[in-house]
């Protein structure tokens, strides 16, 4: 089967992916210049997009890596779920920049941040791939973003649909019959 039967339209290129991660490094490599950089990369969905990012960076960086899922209703945070959390004892030298694929309601990134700031760490911001601005439950705002897509369900970079087409260098959304 060719995967690529399975797409309606690409949202994003694999182009203006380029462009967008080169102008995301552009800035994180001026803001961090004088600060100890920690790449937190949220498993698995932001593999793609912080391996790319790293590359670009004209600093130096550490990676790492969380799996976490969050769990909520209304505008209260929920609760974060930690499956993989960092384990080292530097983090309070630490300029911590979260790496997450897609905001939607907000809760992961906004439990996240929270959770690493009481872990000491020197400073916590976020940096998201795509947001969905319309979609937000809680107030959250990230500090560096790729680009604002509408409210429609996309894969591809690195973002699953029920853990497939992670693989595929573009974002797209899927033909309605493949999502149930
Ligand atoms: P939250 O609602 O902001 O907490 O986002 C929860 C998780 O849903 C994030 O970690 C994203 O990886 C994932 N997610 C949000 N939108 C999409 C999408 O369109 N495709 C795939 N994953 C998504
Ligand atoms: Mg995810």
């Amino acid at each position: 089967m060719d995967y690529r039967d399975n797409i309606e339209k690409v949202l994003i290129t694999a182009e203006e992916l380029a462009q967008m991660v080169d102008n995301l490094a552009a800035q994180i490599s001026r803001d961090y210049a004088d600060k100890d950089l920690l790449l937190v990369c949220i498993l698995k969905g932001s593999m793609i997009f912080t391996g790319e990012l790293m590359q670009r960076l004209t600093i130096p960086s550490q990676v790492d890596f969380m799996k976490v899922s969050s769990y909520g209703s209304g505008t209260t945070a929920g609760v974060l779920k930690v499956h993989l959390d960092l384990k080292r004892d530097d983090l309070d030298s630490k300029d911590i920049l979260i790496i997450e694929d897609c905001i939607d309601t907000g809760r992961t990134l906004g439990g996240l941040s929270r959770y690493l700031k009481g872990k000491g760490c020197r400073s916590v911001k976020t940096c998201a791939l795509l947001d969905k601005p319309s979609r937000r439950e809680i107030t959250f705002a990230p500090d560096y973003v790729g680009k604002e897509i509408p409210n429609e369900f996309v894969v591809g970079y690195g973002l699953d649909y029920d853990e497939d087409y992670r693989s595929l260098p573009y974002i797209a959304v899927l033909k309605p019959e493949c999502y149930n």
